[in-house]
């Protein structure tokens, strides 16, 4: 289901307030979802370290630990504990009523 421009509604925020793993593919991207504080963060569904199963990763505060190899990243800005250079990439979240909606 498409929104405004470029938006798609990804899922549902009683499935991520309930801890569901929640991964939605829009064309061929990936996208998973995580609550952070309370909040909907959205991000690419592969880790970048070797594009393992992000989405089943454990959140801790704003620290999401990727399942495979355990790197760290923060969900606030994306950054790698682990590499500098590697970054996770977020996508703009909107949510409305029990709608998340991802701008691509
Ligand atoms: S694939 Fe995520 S830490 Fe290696």
């Amino acid at each position: 289901m498409s929104g405004e421009t470029g938006e798609y509604r990804v899922g549902s925020l009683a499935a991520v307030e309930a801890g569901d793993t929640t991964l939605a593919t829009i064309g061929d991207t990936d996208v998973a979802l995580f609550l952070c504080r309370g909040q909907v963060v959205a991000t690419q569904g592969q880790c970048p370290h070797a594009q393992g199963p992000i989405n089943e990763g454990d959140v801790d505060g704003t620290t999401l630990t990727c399942p495979w190899h355990g790197w760290s990243f923060d969900l606030e800005t994306g950054a790698s504990g682990e590499d500098e250079n590697l970054m996770l990439r977020r996508y703009p979240v909107r949510v409305d009523g029990d709608d998340i909606w991802v701008t691509l």
